[in-house]
């Protein structure tokens, strides 16, 4: 039993985690290893974080798998992460059905490879019942795509006349975003020490909570897991008011 899990109060949860899963290549090299070898790793860090946010109870989490960026790798290095995904929703059915979890994707999926669209969508159908957690993969995602397709909808949607652009307002645009379904992420998780969004959720991360592990994503276990949500739970997330005014909410 680990020593942080109970010091987590589970009525106070973040609805929606997202991790920026970073660190496998640096992680690899260090063992003197390919590239490649790391994200293979990764896997396991996967399963722990899907594991752990499925039972603690977390409502959605949002692994960023690969940012429209990440084309610009090795082609060989590209192959492997698609081709690792195939791969990782067939060994992971189990775990994903025993947990109750319901998978989605979002980003321009269509520009992936056949066989990693199809192993998506089988994973999809076959966990469609899930009544647990939703894990969302970011796939050939960016947040300046998500909001570029969102404006692109609006102005279809103004051009046919069915929306006002003298009242568009940030509803609509949120509406519009591959997240509509999904409430925005609470607290943001990354990996390898890096201090950047890399793309991520631009609009989404808004008033999200950020939390930078140093730990490499090959070596992340549900204990970094759990740290996370503990220093979340001890922060005072103010919304633009005065500390003083949530103290007085709290105790009238
Ligand atoms: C994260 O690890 C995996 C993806 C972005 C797909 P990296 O592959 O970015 O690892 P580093 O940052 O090079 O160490
Ligand atoms: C961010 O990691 C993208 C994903 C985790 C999928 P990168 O390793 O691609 O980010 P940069 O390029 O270092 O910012
Ligand atoms: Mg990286």
């Amino acid at each position: 039993m680990s020593d942080l899990l109970p010091q987590i109060d589970t009525q106070r949860l973040p609805h929606h985690i997202g991790v920026i899963m970073d660190g496998n290549g640096r992680w690899a090299t260090g063992q003197g290893k390919p590239r490649v070898f790391g994200h293979h790793s990764a896997v396991e860090s996967v399963r722990a974080t899907v594991e752990s946010c499925a039972e603690l109870g977390v409502g959605y989490l949002t692994l960023y798998a690969f940012s429209t960026e990440n084309w610009d790798r090795p082609e060989l290095e590209v192959g492997a992460l698609m081709q690792l995904l195939v791969d990782t929703i067939g060994s992971e059915m189990k775990m994903m059905l025993d947990n109750g979890i319901r998978l989605a994707t979002i980003g321009d999926t269509a520009g992936l490879p056949q066989a990693t669209r199809e192993a998506l969508q089988l994973g999809i159908e076959q966990t469609s019942s899930g009544d647990g957690m939703t894990l969302i993969l970011a796939l050939n995602y960016s947040g300046k795509w998500d909001i570029a397709r969102a404006v692109r909808r609006l102005g279809q949607e103004v051009a046919a006349g069915r929306l006002d652009a003298d009242t568009l307002d940030e509803a609509d645009l949120s509406t519009r975003l591959s997240t509509h379904a999904y409430p925005d992420p609470e607290l943001i998780i990354r990996t390898s020490g890096e201090h950047r969004l890399s793309n991520f959720f631009l609009w989404q991360a808004a008033y999200a909570e950020f939390y930078f592990s140093p730990v490499l994503w090959p070596e992340f276990r549900k204990d970094d897991l759990y740290a996370a949500v503990i220093d979340f739970q001890q922060r005072e997330r103010r919304f633009g008011k005065t500390s003083e005014q949530l103290k007085q909410a709290t105790n009238p």
